[in-house]
């Protein structure tokens, strides 16, 4: 499974690919936002920096709007994916873009049959989101196995990111039902580094090393 980093902080970006870790990237406007830079130049940054597909959305809501936008920031870098929401009219722009060699991910995917429409239309990607659906009490992992089951089933070349992750148990079932990928927000991102016993495992080897008096190894 591929990690993406679900977000658009050029220095979280920068931390998590020092680590090799770092597939792709997925942003949303929400995101940017957030950064306080034009869209353009934390789109490029972003794209100097990682070796693998980022999302960046659009924001018209109409299939002609879409495609102009799409196509206008298609240009800006090799590895940009565009990223449009889940209606009838994003739909036909992905069938467009498909069918223009540009890359799409399909978001806001809260339903099985959204997510069969998008891979119908070309989507290279499909991004359902996990902890929105678990926030109004159903289960968001449900629908990722659901997703991949149909992929497979169906032969579609679309691949799942498991989106709206919250914490490490979601990165965890994402895993065992075989999504594809799944975008993470930081935080939860350096969590999978972590374990308790492997802390208490480490700091138990390196006192018993003082302990025997073993000194240095260089
Ligand atoms: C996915 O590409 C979205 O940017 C993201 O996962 C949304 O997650 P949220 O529900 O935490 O906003």
């Amino acid at each position: 499974m591929k990690f993406f980093i679900d977000t658009a902080n050029i220095e979280q970006i920068q931390e998590v690919n020092d680590l090799g870790l770092l597939d792709g990237v997925t942003t949303n406007p929400s995101l940017i936002a957030k950064e306080k830079k034009g869209f353009r130049e934390l789109i490029e940054e972003i794209c100097g920096i990682v070796d693998g597909p980022v999302s960046a959305e659009v924001i018209a809501q109409d299939c002609d709007g879409m495609l102009k936008e799409a196509r206008h920031v298609a240009g800006w870098a090799d590895n940009i994916v565009i990223k449009i929401p889940m209606c009838p009219e994003g739909m036909k722009a992905v069938k467009t873009l498909t069918a223009e060699g540009i890359r799409t991910n399909v978001t806001l995917i809260f339903s099985l049959p959204q997510a069969l429409i998008a891979c119908k239309a070309g989507a290279s990607f499909i991004s359902p989101f996990i902890g929105r659906i678990d926030d109004i009490g159903y289960d968001g992992m449900e629908l990722v196995g659901d997703c991949v089951d149909m992929i497979n089933e169906f032969c579609f070349d679309s691949e799942v990111i498991s989106a709206s992750v919250r914490h490490v148990q979601h990165v965890v079932q994402a895993i065992q039902l075989g999504s594809h990928i799944a975008t993470v927000p930081y935080a939860p991102l350096l969590k999978l580094f972590k374990h308790p016993l492997t802390d208490i495992g480490n700091s138990n080897f390196l006192k018993d090393w003082e302990n025997a008096g073993l000194g240095d190894i260089l």
